[in-house]
């Protein structure tokens, strides 16, 4: 299976950085990885034309179909604007709108029943690292998934510990290489199937990538802040492509 590059743009960009990116990454044709560009869902239809050779992702979907949802999109839009992924549980929705693991896992099937691919972000903050839960938090963030009627084989997981996102510092590549081991075995184990791909997220940047994408955990890379530079974006998808 080929690596995953993931650019979770946030609330960044503008015509202008689209253009930019595109300029720069239309030489770049990565066989042997996909990479796909999140960016804030009104400028999906922008990211397809100007980057074409990638895919394209929302940031999150509501769990509902259609109806009285003021500011929400659901899944199907997202995929009628051409999306093939869409991000569900990052860590910025689950504390600043306090979504629930159960909502999420919901989310997740929503995405799947409109033919997109979750990407399920799931991640310890600094003080339950400190006190040795991580993996407790993990198992919790995963459970409502087995409830959720959700195929867990075309299911992307990304590893982001929270303290990790946005800071410059990173878990320890044998850390990385254990947890995502860990949640691989979890859901081999709780769901008698393998997982479709285990990304690590927090802190990747064109420094990290290379040491990154040679652990052979590592199934591909969920990136914020370095995915809106297009050196590092590039040096990414190089480094994954080396080791693909
Ligand atoms: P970061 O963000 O790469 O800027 O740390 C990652 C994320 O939030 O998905």
């Amino acid at each position: 299976m080929s690596k995953l590059v993931v650019g979770n743009w946030k609330m960044n960009g503008s015509f202008a950085l689209l253009s930019d990116v595109a300029k720069t990454m239309d030489e770049l044709r990565p066989q042997n990885v996909e990479v796909v560009v999140c960016p804030p869902s009104i400028y999906l239809n922008e990211a397809k034309c100007f980057l074409g050779q990638f895919a394209t992702g929302g940031q999150d979907c509501s769990t509902e179909v259609a109806g009285a949802y003021t500011g929400e999109l659901s899944a199907s839009m997202l995929s009628d604007y051409g999306a093939k992924y869409v991000i569900v549980g990052h860590s910025e929705r689950r504390m600043r709108h306090q979504e629930s693991s159960e909502l999420i896992a919901k989310k997740a099937a929503a995405a799947q029943s409109a033919g997109l691919t979750p990407i399920l972000c799931i991640g310890e903050t600094k003080e339950e690292k400190l006190v040795g839960a991580t993996l407790q938090v993990l198992h919790g963030q995963l459970l409502p998934c087995l409830d959720a009627n959700l195929d867990l084989q075309k299911i992307v997981v990304a590893y982001e510990p929270v303290w990790s996102i946005g800071t410059g510092e990173t878990p320890g590549t044998d850390e990385i290489s254990e947890t995502l081991a860990w949640i691989k075995d979890w859901l081999a184990k709780q769901a008698k199937t393998t997982v479709g791909r285990v990304l690590y997220g927090g802190s990747v940047n064109g420094d990290n990538a290379s040491s990154l994408f040679g652990l052979p955990e590592i199934d591909g890379v969920l990136v914020g802040g370095a995915s809106l530079k297009v050196a590092d974006l590039e040096t990414i998808i190089s480094a994954a492509e080396a080791t693909a």
